[in-house]
């Protein structure tokens, strides 16, 4: 059908309509074109709030039977103008789209990017553009808060994602510091401190468990053969008689008793005093019973768990280990002195690091499944905050001559901060984990057991070993032959930081233990791969 039979049947319909009936012809033009306020642009009292009269007397019909009602409200400077006029929502008014022409009511919509505020309405009522109702809360000034914090959103959000992430890392972090207290028995992780019968009465720090139990009542304690003998005690395995406490409480039967001398009671107190310390405890310390003056025998003991595999050095004399074994002993190692000088618990509660100050492979005793755990706190020091300087200095140069780091052997200890003396143990344990590697099959032919400095003779002196280390900057040899293997090339790594000169470049125990695993890690998942290479290799 063309345009101008479309039209001529259009007047028809409207013909024939308002003759039929007599009001319908206004009915169908009314329908059809809208009745609006029309004044175009006019300066208003409206101040964009709440409901405002649209002061026009003009009210039009439109020209187009698509036209519905449209209000403007502007403001710029102290200029506040209103516009009212007809328009079709098909086509575009100053670039924008009416899309609530729909609605009886012209609700005011605020438009940003107009070069003035700019609040615009459409209706389709008739005079419906009279009234015009502004959203509350948009005023212009509520309209620039708006604009602001929509573009500050992004910002916003960002914001929190970081704080959330930042907190999110730093529990998973706690998390995994803290991820032993999952395995932790009661007795680790409760404020249960080992009973240790001290008939001499309390006179150090509060943190001691033993001045809590002054329980006078020896061990039914039968002794066996000798199994140690160091610098200010011996050690026995004993049997420990039924009836008694600890064990029936606690299970031992077998246990190992550090006998001193009554001369060396310095050494027995301050073993014992480490030792009473329940934060101490850890899978990689030598577990600690209990302690007793023994005054007929005129002895101080220290009754402790046994471990029949005896010590680290003793072991690598007599077997030669796999790179399985290695990363067994190093990794367990490591956390066990890592645990040492760390200022919280497994379970993330404050504790005092302590320094061990004569880590060497004999004060390593190993457990059944290959594990290590550190003995011998005879010279350990609690780096308590409160210890002064002269205390420290006081404390003066101990350890092994063989194990010293180069600043104990020159006595340049920095005494004004605890990490330093941290810092020597880490020197020694790279010295033990060089051990075990000269004493592993990965590294190809494996010599006889030497102790590192192994040519300074059996008990090198302190100003031998300042020659070595200090002036020759020596360290024990790491041949080219033994980083073949990718495993211990990467212990080596850590091993050559470890024993760095520079008492600060040194790596910290945590960071050795992480870096073992990771080896783990790696291991396994080269073992995996190796498994799914193999299969259908089998299967043929
Ligand atoms: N040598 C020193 N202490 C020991 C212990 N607790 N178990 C076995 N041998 C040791």
């Amino acid at each position: 059908m063309g345009t101008l039979q479309l039209s001529v049947f259009w007047w028809g319909a409207v013909l024939v309509g308002s003759f039929l009936l007599p009001e319908a012809e206004s009915y169908f033009l009314i329908k059809l074109r809208a009745l609006c306020k029309f004044c175009d642009v006019e300066a208003t009292s409206c101040m964009g709030e709440g409901m405002c009269k649209v002061e026009c007397n003009k009210t039009a019909i439109c020209e187009h039977e698509e036209d519905v009602c449209v209000t403007i409200w502007r403001k710029k400077d102290d200029n506040v103008t209103l516009e009212t006029l007809c328009h079709d929502p098909a086509k575009k008014l100053y670039g924008l789209t009416l899309h609530d022409y729909k609605g009886k009511r012209c609700e005011m919509k605020a438009v940003s990017g107009m070069n003035s505020d700019f609040f615009i309405c459409s209706c389709s009522e008739e005079e419906c553009n009279m009234d015009v109702f502004f959203t509350t809360n948009f005023s212009p000034d509520h309209h620039v808060v708006a604009v602001v914090l929509v573009s500050l959103m992004p910002l916003l959000v960002m914001a929190v994602l970081v704080v959330a992430s930042f907190y999110c890392y730093r529990v998973f972090r706690k998390h995994q510091a803290h991820h032993g207290c999952k395995k932790c028995s009661p007795l680790d992780c409760s404020d249960a401190r080992p009973i240790v019968l001290d008939n001499e009465g309390s006179d150090s720090s509060s943190t001691l468990a033993n001045n809590l139990n002054h329980n006078m009542e020896l061990l039914p304690i039968e002794l066996d053969v000798l199994v140690g003998k160091g610098r200010f005690a011996e050690v026995y395995k004993a049997k420990l008689k039924q009836g008694s406490s600890v064990r029936e409480e606690q299970g031992f039967e077998t246990v190992a008793i550090k006998i001193f001398p009554c001369d060396e009671y310095a050494s027995w107190k301050n073993e014992k005093d480490i030792f009473s310390d329940a934060d101490l405890r850890h899978e990689n310390v030598l577990h600690f019973l209990t302690a007793e003056e023994r005054k007929v025998q005129r002895q101080y003991w220290l009754i402790t768990a046994y471990h029949p595999l005896g010590n680290l050095q003793e072991y690598l004399v007599r077997h030669v280990i796999s790179w399985h074994d290695l990363l067994i002993m190093g990794s367990s190692l490591s956390w066990g002195v890592a645990h040492l000088h760390s200022d919280q618990t497994t379970c993330g509660r404050p504790k005092v690091p302590i320094a061990h100050r004569d880590i060497k492979s004999s004060n390593i005793l190993l457990k059944k499944d290959l594990t290590c755990c550190i003995c011998d706190f005879g010279l350990a020091l609690r780096l308590d905050n409160s210890l002064s300087v002269d205390e420290l200095a006081n404390s003066g140069q101990v350890g092994t001559a063989r194990y010293m780091a180069p600043e104990v052997l020159e006595s340049r200890i920095n005494l004004e901060n605890i990490e330093s003396f941290k810092q020597a143990d880490v020197y020694s344990m790279a010295l033990v984990l060089w051990e075990l590697i000269s004493r592993c099959s990965s590294i190809g032919e494996v010599k006889e057991y030497e102790p590192p400095f192994g040519n300074m003779g059996e008990h090198p002196c302190v100003e031998s070993m300042k020659d070595s280390v200090l002036r020759d900057k020596g360290r024990p040899e790491i041949p080219s032959s033994w980083t073949s293997h990718t495993g211990i090339q990467t212990v080596c790594a850590s091993i050559e930081e470890c024993w760095d000169h520079d008492p600060e470049a040194r790596l910290t125990a945590h960071c050795v233990a992480e870096r073992f695993n990771d080896i783990e890690y790696l291991d396994k998942l080269s073992e995996c791969s190796d498994t799914e290479v193999k299969i259908p290799e089998d299967e043929k």
